[in-house]
């Protein structure tokens, strides 16, 4: 089946109404069918749920989509992407062990593997974004690799497939989807191991869940779900149902977001305000090439960076004179969102590699909802005059 016809039917729900709607459950407790398999710490999750921290029917539902989508073996959900990137670190980290990591990843990912490299004992190699400088500081001792497959502000692209050897080597590649989402790319199709979203961006797309997800290529996750259930970081029932409904356009908003994305990089690279633009898309882009070799489409994500003419200040007054794109952290939702990631979500980065990387003050990240194109072009044409 295609994509589209597996996010609006493929989480078909199995009820004696013949529901077609994942219904919300709110019950805390559920009965134990057979007492015996109720009481025994169950394989099977799918069949015996018992207890809301530890499985919901709708959080299920939600699960099991995702697993399809992503090509996995199974997935859990969490009230968080980073409460499922937590709950993963406690899961895999042992003192002694090494991770490998790009300088530009999302921050509190960064921030949260060195708090707990203090307290494991374990160490964390801070990397340029490329497969390149990944495979070279990999040795022996490294357990885990993270990446994002397409990095946050700059847009940097990681070649997935010269990762794909990393299993061999006894590493586990844990692949951030949240930027791509599965429409571009499977990480799992790359020998990674997890996939994690944080499914408050494109997945659930409207911005009212937070949530996570991780989704395993194996179909053994007891342990996992064990750290899930003595942590409490399960999605909770409403969230995993708005998710469930928002998932159900995530091609639709995907592609159109990408396609309003591509215009106005287009019509941004033009403009005599702005210096520079990242964005993949763009065939001037030194990412645009791996782009169309990675992702499965030619749609290039919803997100563009770009570098106004003059100083932090000036960047403050285009930010301060935008009226339909808003001043907002996240992304990935119906409605446009703009940030200055320097004083923002990447502020952790010392100064002179983020100067490196290019976050420099001016850098604004933006991105793309599904208002018209032209009234956004008009939105940044009027800020940056
Ligand atoms: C790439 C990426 N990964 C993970 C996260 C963390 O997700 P959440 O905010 O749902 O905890 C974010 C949040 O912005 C993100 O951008």
């Amino acid at each position: 089946m295609g994509l589209g016809t597996e996010l609006v039917g493929g989480d078909r729900f199995e009820d004696r109404y013949g529901s077609h709607i994942p219904p919300i459950y709110l019950s805390v407790v559920y009965d134990y069918l057979d007492y015996e398999a109720g009481l025994a710490v169950f394989s099977d999750r799918g069949t015996y749920i018992r207890y809301s921290r530890e499985e919901n029917p709708t959080v299920r539902a939600l699960e099991k989509i995702l697993t399809k989508i992503e090509g996995g073996g199974d997935a859990l959900a969490f009230n968080s992407g980073m409460s499922a990137e937590l709950t993963l670190f406690l899961h895999l980290l042992k003192p002694g062990s090494k991770v490998v990591i790009p300088f530009e990843v999302y921050g509190s990912t960064l921030t949260l593997l060195e708090k707990l490299s203090a307290m494991i004992n374990f160490k964390v190699v801070k990397v340029w974004p490329s497969a390149e400088s990944i495979v070279e500081a990999v040795t022996e001792d490294t357990s885990l690799v993270f990446v994002e497959t397409m990095t946050n502000p700059t847009l940097k692209i990681i070649d997935l497939a010269e990762l794909s050897g990393l299993a061999d080597e006894g590493v586990t590649l844990v692949v951030d989807n949240t930027f791509t989402t599965p429409i571009l790319v499977k990480p799992i199709k790359y020998g990674a191991s997890y996939v994690i979203h944080s499914i408050t961006k494109y997945i659930a797309g409207h911005n009212d869940v937070v949530g996570g997800i991780l989704v395993s290529r194996s179909t053994h996750i007891g342990d996992l779900w064990d750290w899930r259930r003595m942590s409490g970081t399960i999605l909770q029932p409403l969230e995993a149902y708005l998710a469930l409904r928002g998932l159900k356009t995530l091609e639709v908003r995907f592609e159109r977001q990408s396609k309003t994305a591509l215009e106005l990089a287009e019509f941004l690279s033009e403009h005599p305000r702005v210096e520079e633009v990242h964005y993949p898309g763009l065939t001037t882009s030194p990412y645009h090439e791996l782009a169309n070799k990675l992702f499965e489409r030619r749609l290039y994500g919803g997100v563009i960076s770009f570098k106004i003419r003059g100083s932090y200040g000036d960047a403050v007054e285009f930010m301060r004179k935008l009226s339909i794109v808003r001043r907002a952290a996240s992304l990935g939702g119906v409605e446009s969102l703009a940030v200055l990631p320097a004083k923002a979500g990447s502020a952790f980065i010392p100064s002179d590699i983020r100067q490196k990387l290019g976050i420099s003050e001016n850098l604004v990240r933006l991105s793309v909802g599904l208002e018209d194109p032209e009234d956004l072009k008009e939105d940044l044409d009027r800020a940056l005059k």
